[in-house]
Order: structure tokens, then sequence, then C-alpha cells
């Protein structure tokens, strides 16, 4: 007997929507986001028909990386609101049956966290050991070849101390030293702190990256490295990222999780399957319940490489493990802006439907696509620091445009922190939910038969199978067969199934015998 969605945990039958909380909505009329904001708009994230809320950070933060530079993690930034603010914010998720879940970033503090500040103040500093401190190498250069995700060495040189700091990322986000207990000790606090006001979880930023290997040896380098691609990647992030040790740690952190009584963790991680997995931790050591799966971001948008990743992946989970699947975040490409939005409709489909839980983006549920953004007007220090890559990160991060109100409805008062959306006055929230046609309708039609089905929600997945332009697989669950079909072509394609269409991307005049172009389906087989 298939057990029913109900008997499986929110996080398996759920759907995951991430809000960015500076492009969310703007209740204090400051140009950025902030909670009374979210708290303003959550009938737009209850009535899409998702289960959860993944907040990207909130924390106290110069900014310096929007929030992943957290200056205290026990504490609300003043641009978004207050604690109190919070508490009000996880009293509202809950009270439209919604789950909530902060981002939690363990690898780096700001530099200007306390902790870092009386770390860089000594060498003989009692929180020296706190952050990942080495003395030159013989020539006075770095300590080793490592270098930062956002180009260039990942030490800084601090005159004060004479020695080196670690940072995977900007010099102002320095490395914790996990091979430290306080440290572990100290974040342990950190996330009770929001354990203890309710929260549902965590989504752990760069989780693969606390533990460095002793010694810190080089890196060595990547033969398929061009300079088309980031600075980052000329090395193998061997010795860097993705050490046993971390696993040990992810295993705390889902002990704590599960002394809360089943709060939920999902690790930002980007390793190949066979480590990905890993993650998961063992039956009797479970790790994160969720490693973030990004193989739609990252493969072409092809139906035979999308079918072999599908198997390959699903081939690769264990037995315990839960399978996810994420279209979009603030740090990708949006998936219409990748793919068209004829495309994204499909895409929509295709993660709705995929067994595993799916991680939303705001914003893409609009079909929000490319918003060129003026130089002058770009924030994110990922393109500051290698302008010529065409990696900015700001164009995934617009505001959301809520309605054709002056600003969109985004904020009442200052010019937004970055540019809407062209087509805003059209592309909205409001004016798509009056169209039946629209995206909108289409996200909340998915997501209205994800939940009626438990074959999409919590089904088996048979036959996959990419062919020309044809993505197709079967969800199963009880007596319930359901065939996903979707052309990801311009040309129609012979499907030459019997069925009942329970849903086309398209809208009405669906056929199970001819796939049209652009065209998903959804059929239920047992019904031909
Ligand atoms: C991953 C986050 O998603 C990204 O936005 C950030 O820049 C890095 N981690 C560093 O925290």
């Amino acid at each position: 007997m298939d057990r029913s969605a109900d008997d499986h945990p929110w996080w398996e039958r759920g759907v995951i929507y991430q809000i960015y909380p500076r492009s969310f909505a703007d209740a204090d009329g400051d140009g950025v986001g902030d909670l009374a904001g979210i708290i303003a708009r959550l009938d737009h994230v209850a009535g899409l028909g998702v289960d959860a809320i993944w907040l990207s950070p909130i924390f106290p933060s110069p900014m310096a990386d929007f929030g992943y530079d957290v200056a205290d993690y026990c504490g609300v930034d003043p641009l978004f609101g207050t604690l109190a603010g919070f508490d009000r914010l996880v009293a509202a998720v809950h009270a439209r049956g919604l789950k909530l879940l902060l981002d939690f970033v363990p690898n780096h503090s700001s530099d200007r966290h306390p902790w870092f500040v009386e770390s860089r103040s000594s060498r003989d500093s009692p929180r020296r050991d706190w952050y990942i401190w080495r003395d030159p190498a013989p020539d006075g250069g770095p300590p080793n070849n490592w270098l930062s995700d956002f180009g260039g060495s990942a030490w800084t040189w601090d005159e004060g101390t004479e020695q080196y700091y670690l940072h995977a990322f900007l010099k102002e986000q320095p490395d914790l030293n996990w091979r430290e207990r306080a440290v572990h000790a100290a974040m342990t606090a950190a996330m009770r702190f929001w354990l203890d006001r309710g929260l549902d979880g965590f989504r752990i930023d760069v989780l693969w990256h606390i533990v460095k290997a002793e010694g810190l040896p080089d890196n060595p380098p990547n033969p398929a490295w061009t300079t088309a691609v980031t600075e980052r990647d000329r090395l193998l992030q061997r010795h860097s990222t993705d050490q046993p040790e971390a696993h040990a740690i992810a295993a705390d952190f889902r002990a704590l999780a599960d002394d809360y009584g089943g709060r939920v963790l999902v690790g930002e991680i980007f390793l190949p399957n066979e480590r990905l997995v890993k993650w998961y931790g063992t039956p009797e050591r479970p790790g994160v319940h969720l490693p973030f799966n990004f193989q739609l971001i990252e493969n072409p948008w092809d139906a035979g490489v999308l079918a072999r990743a599908i198997t390959d992946y699903e081939a690769a989970l264990p037995p315990w493990g839960w399978p996810n699947w994420v279209i979009g975040s603030h740090d990708a490409p949006r998936i219409a802006a990748r793919i068209g939005e004829a495309q994204a409709r499909v895409a929509a489909m295709l993660i709705l439907t995929l067994r595993g839980t799916p991680t939303l983006y705001q914003g893409d549920e609009i079909g929000i696509g490319r918003v060129d953004i003026p130089p002058d007007r770009m924030r994110d220090p990922q393109h500051h620091r290698q302008p010529t890559l065409d990696i900015g990160r700001d164009r995934s991060r617009t505001p959301m445009p809520w309605d054709a109100s002056p600003e969109a409805g985004f904020t009442q008062g200052a010019e937004p922190w970055l540019p809407l959306n062209p087509d805003w006055p059209t592309r909205n929230v409001a004016a798509q939910a009056s169209d039946p046609g629209s995206m909108l309708n289409l996200y909340r039609a998915l997501l209205a038969l994800r939940r009626a089905h438990d074959a999409l929600s919590v089904g088996t997945i048979a036959v996959v199978a990419g062919e020309g332009d044809l993505l197709r697989f079967e969800r199963r669950h009880g007596a319930m067969r359901l065939l996903v079909a979707l052309n990801l072509g311009p040309r129609p394609i012979a499907l030459g199934a019997r069925g009942r269409v329970l849903l086309s991307t398209l809208g009405a005049g669906a056929d199970a015998a001819v796939l049209r172009p652009d065209e998903g389906l959804i059929l239920d087989l047992e019904m031909a």
C-alpha cells in the first residue's frame, strides 16, 4: 500500500517558495523590502498553494553581500524590521498553515561581526582561532593557492596582526573555523535562538564549504578551465570543500532539528550526484533533509539531457533520501530569461510534477524574464569583481511587481533599490491574477493539482524518457497513473497517448494524441 500524502512529513509532500526579502515588498518606503512588507503580501504566497517559505538572510549585516555577511546571528537588520516583527511574521505564516525557514550562514560571518573584530584585534585574542589565520608563504604571498568564489585570492592580509585570513567569498566575509568547538557551540546557540522562536527550519548556506582539509594544501588545477568562466573555476576545490568532517557537523545540525521535533534542514550544496547524496547521511546518523539539487538550473534545456539527469539522480538517491528540485534562486539567471516564456510554462509543469520537493523562486510565478540593469545601478559584488563575465545576480533580484500603481506597488516611497522588470505595468501579480491564461494561474493550477493527487506529490516516478524535444514520465500512486508529457520545442509532437487531460500549459484545446508546440500535458491514464 502506498502511503498517502498525509502520512508524509510536510517537507516531502510540500513545496518551498523562496523570498528574497530586499525585493519582495517594502512597507516602510525606503525602497528595500522588509518583514512588514512580507506580512502584507502573505496572501499571495498562501494563495499560490505552496507550503513553506524560505527567507534569504534578514540578520544585521553591512550588506557587502546583501545579508550573506552576518554581523549578528541572533538579530534582525533594522532595514528589515525588528525581532518583534519577526515574531509577527512567524505568527502570520503559521496562521496561514505555512512553514517558515530562515537562511543560516555558518561558513562565514561579516568582518564586522564582534567575533571577527575580536579575532583580528591580536594574535593572542581568545577568539583568534574562531577564524582561519595563517602566516604568509615563504615569498610573502598568501598561504596557499585557494581562490575566492568571487575571484582573486581567498586570503586577505591583515596589517595589524601580520597574518592572512581565509575567505571563500568576499574579504568582508571571513570564514569561521569549524574545527574550533567554541564556534560550533556558538552557532548551535544561534540556531536554537530561532528554533525557540518557532522557526520551522533552515536553508544552510554553502554547507559543503564549512570545513577545510587539515594543513590547507594547495587545490589542484582544473584542466577544463577557460577564461570564459569564473576565476574560481581555475582550481578544483578539492581541499577547500566537501570534507568528511563537514558531514559530522551536518549530522549535529540534524540532531538539533530532530530534538525540536521535526524542524527541517535544506543544505545548499553544489556537487555531483554521488557526493551530493552523501549529505543525506545514514539512517543512524542522518544529515540534512534536503541537499539542494540544482540540476534543472545547471543542465541545458534538452529533453534527452534532462531525462538522463532525472534518471541518474533518482538512481543515486539512497533509499532514505527524499529528492528535491530547484528551478531558480537569487543566484541563478531567471528561468524565463534562460529558456523563454513559452518554455518557462513547461518548466513550471516539470518542477511541479517531478518526484521530490520543489523550491520555487519569487517572481518566477509571474514569468519575470531578463531584466537589463544599467551599469550604474548594478549592486552585486559578484558583478563588480568580475565585470566582463556577465555573472551579476542583480537581474534575478529585481523587486516584485504587485500591481500597476507607481513602482508596481512594491514601495510607496523611494526609488526601489534595483529597477523593476520593464514590463511591470502588464507583468505584475494583480494583472496576472485576473487573466486565466497567465503564468500565475498556471502555477496555481499546477500547485492545486499537485495537492489533489498523491501521485504527483508523493507517488513514484517511472518510464522517464527523453527523445527529440519530448520529455515524458509517469507518476504513480495506488491505482493512479499519470503521464507527464512535455514538448521542449516549437513543433507539434505526436504523442499517441490515451487518457484524460488534467492540465495543459496552454489551456483549452489539448489533445492526448498530439502535443502542441511548447505544450506540457498531465494525463490521467486510468481514465482513458
Ligand atoms: C550562497 C548564497 O546563495 C549567495 O547569494 C552568497 O553570495 C554566497 N552563498 C555566500 O554566502
